[in-house]
């Protein structure tokens, strides 16, 4: 079986490069219901995903754009992509990952991830913003498998300070500065698409999980392989396992509190 490579298109990244003023130097993730930072980008070129040879084809589902925004936002030349492709729409942790790829190879140093999550915590709410302080892959895969490291290098990716203490000492200064409660959180990645049975929630906060979702992890995990540096970001749309939920009100609460997110990214591009 030839390595698997985290390499993506040349055709893609050229791309970005040929669409970019000035090389990139930061790369956002919009979960569902975030889109709206994007609107923010000045003059953006804007590519379906569709037109990315790398990307990986997936149905839509409502509340993701679909599309990847090249501009400045906030003075910093960025990639946003709008919507991304999660496991349980039948892709492969590898692909999953695309986002930080494509990142990678076009330059960026920051990677930026945000989705939407339900709360496993008792002191978190609807509509709160959490900065993920750490995760757990409870995905039962990984992106880098198959994959045999850097050139010359093994496959084993440190973890630990995953999400980069210095952005994350950043995000908590600017959200004090702007009076944004800004929550704190281990993100626990589940493959979805059901949602967490209440026995699953118990387990969950058992093992040290604030909030749960189905995306983020593997796009985490080969960011940290290929050397950019991650804050993270969670907006809870929901209490985990709560009755009656669904994608609307999923939608609904990201709408809300995902502006003030939006606000606070900007803050802190702008101090980048
Ligand atoms: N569980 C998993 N993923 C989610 C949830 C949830 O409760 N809410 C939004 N994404």
């Amino acid at each position: 079986m030839p390595a698997v490579s985290l390499e993506v298109p040349v055709a893609d990244v050229r791309r970005v490069r040929d669409l970019a003023g000035e090389p990139p130097r930061v790369a956002a993730v919009l979960g569902s219901g975030l889109s709206g930072v994007a609107a923010c980008v000045e003059d953006p070129a804007i590519v379906p995903y569709s037109g990315l040879q790398g990307f990986p084809a997936t149905g839509p589902v409502a509340g993701h754009a679909g599309e990847l925004r090249i501009g400045r936002l906030a003075g910093v030349e960025v990639v946003l992509f709008a919507g991304r492709a999660h496991q349980y729409q039948g892709v492969s942790a590898l692909d999953a990952a695309y986002p930080a790829r494509l990142a990678a190879a076009v330059g960026c140093e920051v990677l930026i991830v945000t989705n939407a999550a339900g709360a496993v915590s008792h002191e978190l709410a609807a509509g709160d913003i959490v900065l993920i302080s750490d995760h757990i892959n409870l995905m039962g895969t990984n992106p880098l498998i198959g994959w045999p490291g850097p050139a010359g290098g093994v496959p084993f990716v440190p973890m630990r300070d995953a999400y980069d203490p210095e952005l994350i000492a950043l995000a908590r200064a600017v959200a004090a500065e702007r009076g944004v409660a800004l929550q704190e959180g281990v993100y626990a990645g589940l493959l979805g698409p059901s949602y967490e049975t209440a026995a699953e929630v118990r387990y969950l906060e058992r093992i040290g999980a604030d909030v749960v979702g189905m995306s983020t992890v593997p796009e985490v995990i080969a960011a940290r392989a290929l050397g950019l540096r991650v804050l993270g970001f969670s907006l809870v749309t929901n209490v985990a396992a709560g009755a009656g939920l669904s994608h609307e009100e999923v939608l609904e609460a990201g709408r809300a509190a995902g502006e003030t997110l939006g606000a606070l990214m900007l803050g802190i591009l702008q101090r980048l």
